[in-house]
């Protein structure tokens, strides 16, 4: 592809020259095909006004349990507080240490913090990015070493949308009798072994923010479950520790159900999923088409299917690239600019001897390109080609 002029040459150049605005998201092409059903929907709740656990809640958890194939799917009140809810069911609390990747938002981490548990960070893959399972093996080691925590979860993230390699970590996990809840905020949608997201873990968490691929008009999330027992657990702590109708605490809980709008406006998003799925899908193999004789493509292992949350490569002059196309109109992001432990709030936690060099590298160096079910083949070459011209 041959390289495209700076934006002063291209104006100069004169008016067939087209500047566009391409934004990383855009959630108002989305509203434009989905718009007038959604509000339908909406309209319908405030007629019945069950606003809280309405019958819109329980249809959307059906449908989302049979799309990820798990028994049970809780929906709540969002990401974080869905890996809060999780890590409650299992007991875990002050004293226990819980294994999170280093390259993840701090959603991960804080959730542990919430608990009062002990978040440890693990190193990441260098081609996939999420949680190294020979890593997680020696930070086991050093915790057991050290006594002073009990390993209890391990927390692997599936990053941009690309499920962790559970098999490898499960086995780790299992070696020290400890359980795994995934973080599958990024993720719903994604599949390994022909299971989706939801299905590869005991317990999954995930969010429906408004930019995730599933994302409602506001906060929201999911726990997937087939435990009985786990799930009667997370329905009982969303809903402050009671049973159905009851008013009995009988465990500790938290607000943290899904809104009745939120689930009506899902339900619409949901009916739709598997077509953007489906767009995002063939949108990254064609950014991997342009952009491979440049940069890495995300790696998507065999047998895997990233939901593709994000669609994210490695650049040198990272933040000077990012500069070009942002005059060239395109929006972009960085995800994560700052491993989770060099931020000010996990500090405390950090020992010092914590050795995670790939998470560090690929903070200095990653950067997400616009990917969404609605961005068009010619947003995706405008992309391309003032990202190679930006990198050459
Ligand atoms: C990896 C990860 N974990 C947790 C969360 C938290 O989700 P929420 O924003 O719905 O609380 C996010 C959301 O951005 C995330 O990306």
């Amino acid at each position: 592809m041959s390289p495209v002029k700076s934006a002063s040459a291209q104006r100069a150049a004169g008016p067939e020259v087209v500047r566009r605005q391409v934004n990383l998201f855009d959630l108002q092409r989305q509203k434009a095909r989905l718009g007038a059903e959604i509000e339908a929907r909406i309209d319908k709740v405030l007629d019945h006004g069950q606003f809280i656990l309405g019958p819109e809640v329980s249809e959307l958890e059906e449908d989302l349990a049979a799309f990820a194939g798990v028994k049970h799917a809780i929906a709540v009140s969002s990401g974080r507080d869905a890996l809060i809810m999780a890590l409650m069911a299992l007991d875990v609390g002050p004293g226990d240490a819980v294994f999170v990747p280093a390259f993840t938002f701090s959603a991960t981490a804080g959730s542990v913090a919430s608990v009062g548990a002990t978040p440890v960070f693990v190193d990441v893959d260098p081609l996939t990015f999420n949680m190294d399972a020979a890593d997680l093996e020696r930070a086991i080691a050093r915790v057991k070493r050290d006594g002073a925590l009990t390993p209890r979860v391990v927390m692997p993230v599936d990053l941009y949308g690309l499920p962790a390699d559970y098999a490898a970590i499960g086995a780790v996990a299992a070696a020290s009798g400890m359980q795994v809840i995934a973080d599958g905020a990024q993720s719903y949608g994604g599949e390994a072994g022909n299971k989706r997201v939801g299905a590869l873990a005991p317990l999954t968490a995930t969010s429906f923010y408004p930019t995730k691929p599933l994302g409602a008009y506001g906060d929201g999330g999911a726990i997937f479950s087939d435990d009985d027992a786990l799930a009667d657990a997370v329905r009982q702590i969303r809903h402050h520790g009671r049973a159905g109708d009851g008013d009995e605490a009988l465990r500790l809980g938290m607000t943290g159900r899904l809104d009745t709008i939120q689930a009506a406006v899902l339900q619409v998003k949901l009916a739709a999923f598997e077509h953007e799925l489906g767009a995002r899908r063939r949108l990254a193999s064609m950014y991997d088409a342009r952009l491979k004789d440049h940069v890495a493509p995300p790696v998507i292992p065999q047998g895997f299917e990233s939901a593709f949350a994000l669609y994210t490569v490695r650049v040198k002059n990272r933040d000077a690239v990012r500069a070009k196309l942002q005059e060239e109109g395109i929006g972009t992001g960085l995800f994560y600019r700052i491993p989770l432990h060099r931020h000010p709030a996990f500090s405390h936690w950090v020992r010092g001897d914590e050795h995670l060099p790939v998470s560090e590298a690929l903070a200095d160096d990653v950067i997400s390109l616009p990917i969404h079910a609605d961005l068009t083949d010619e947003e995706l070459d405008y992309v391309v080609a003032h990202f190679l011209a930006a990198i050459a």
